[in-house]
Parts: structure tokens; sequence; C-alpha cells
């Protein structure tokens, strides 16, 4: 039995990672060549690179999303937010957290609508649809309104997102929670405004960045 302990979740989510393994190659190799042809930009995605992800799972690496996991257990989490849902692998493991918690929200935010969609569908099909709040459109809208104290954060989205959605979560941070955002080491400098946020000492956060492949930030409120 894997950290999720529930077998037929454990198996759902098994099927969604090798979904989202089989398009890596093509993805790896979309950026590569037009990266070669000097094309891309740290500023964002253009709207072609948008179009070409519309489809393309992106799901985090099962280990962080089970290290994921395992912290909202110990952090007792009630309310989370996910920045950056996809198809929502990674709330599968956020929702089963809050479940095993006792109940509460994950907030999850994407704005592909087809992504979403298929997110519903597959967090009724996990039986965690209760669970989840997921908020179509763009995050700098849809993150405006967080109800209540934010216990664990997920930032797992194009980086240029960071910036926005840490400014909007932050103040609703409770002492103690913690955000783990991916691949700040393989894409450092296009995190770079992100960084800029947590190293404000008025911000009260303290961070590290643990060695899992890419790098993961581990960020706690002070
Ligand atoms: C890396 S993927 C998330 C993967 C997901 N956490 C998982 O493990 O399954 C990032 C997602 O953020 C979405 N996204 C990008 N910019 C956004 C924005 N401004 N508002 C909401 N969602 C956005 C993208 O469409 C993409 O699906």
């Amino acid at each position: 039995m894997g950290v999720l302990g529930d077998a037929r979740l454990e198996a759902l989510v098994g099927r969604l990672h090798e979904q989202s393994a089989a398009q890596e190659a093509e993805t790896h190799r979309y950026f590569t060549e037009r990266a070669q042809r000097g094309e891309l930009s740290w500023d964002g995605l253009d709207e072609q690179s948008h179009r070409f992800m519309a489809d393309k799972l992106v799901a985090l690496d099962p280990i962080k999303a089970e290290f994921c996991h395992l912290t909202c257990r110990a952090l007792g989490a009630k309310r989370v937010v996910e920045v950056g849902t996809s198809f929502g692998v990674s709330t599968l493991y956020l929702a089963a957290a809050v479940r095993a918690n006792g109940g509460g929200v994950v907030i999850g935010t994407e704005h592909e609508p087809a992504k979403a969609a298929a997110a519903r569908a597959t967090f009724e099909a996990a039986g965690l649809g209760e669970l989840i709040d997921l908020r179509e459109g763009d995050l700098r809208e849809t993150l405006k309104v967080i109800e209540g104290p934010v216990d664990f954060v997920l930032m797992d989205i194009w980086t240029e997102m960071a910036r926005p959605a840490i400014e909007l979560i932050a103040p609703h941070l409770r002492v103690g929670a913690v955000i783990l955002a991916d691949n700040t080491t393989q894409v450092r400098h296009a995190y770079g405004r992100f960084f800029e946020f947590v190293e404000d000492p008025k911000n009260r956060l303290r961070t590290m960045t643990l060695p899992f492949e890419g790098g993961l930030e581990f960020c706690v409120k002070g």
C-alpha cells in the first residue's frame, strides 16, 4: 500500500501519471525546438505554447505529490490552495490528505476549460469532488477571495504566475503554513519575482530548497 492508503485511488493516480509521462517526450521536443529557433521568452508562454500545452497533464512527479500528501497530513491541513490544477493529479493527493485530516477544502485553479472539465470528472470518479473547490479562470481573479486561514499551498504553475499567486495567498497563511513550489532549482531565474517576495523579511517566510529532481522549495510562514 502506498502513502495514500487507498488502493483504488493509488490505481487511478498511477494511470494518470502514466498518461502524463507519455506526453513528456513530445513536450520536451516542442520546447527544445522552439528554444533553438530563439522563439521562447522567460517572461511567459506565448499563444502558440499555450495552445500546445492545453491538453498536456504536466502532472507533479509522483514522489513530490506523495511528499505534498504527507506534509498536509503532518500539518493537519484543512484549507489547501493548489496553484495550477491541470487534470487534477496532484489535487487528488491533496484532497485525500484533507479527507484523512477530517475534512476541509482544496481550492484548485485552472484556466483551461477542457482541463478543468476533465479534472472535475476525475474528482467525482475518485469520490473526492465534495472536498475540491476548483476555480476555473485566471488565478489572478479566482484567488482574490480566500475564505479562511490557509495551511498548505502547492505552487505548480507557469513560473510567471508564481508571484501574483503568492501575493494573493500570503495574507491568508496561518503561522506554520507550508508552501511547496516545484522546480525552483531547474528554473530558478524564472522564479525571480517569487523569491523577491519570499526573501522580503516583512512577508515572514523562511525557505530552503529540498533536493528533489529540479528542486522543490519548502517555505514556512513564521
Ligand atoms: C504544471 S500544471 C499543474 C499540474 C498539476 N498540479 C498536477 O500535478 O496535475 C500548471 C497548470 O496551470 C495552469 N495555468 C497556467 N496559468 C494559469 C493562470 N493564470 N490561472 C489558472 N491556471 C493557470 C495551466 O493551464 C496548467 O494546466
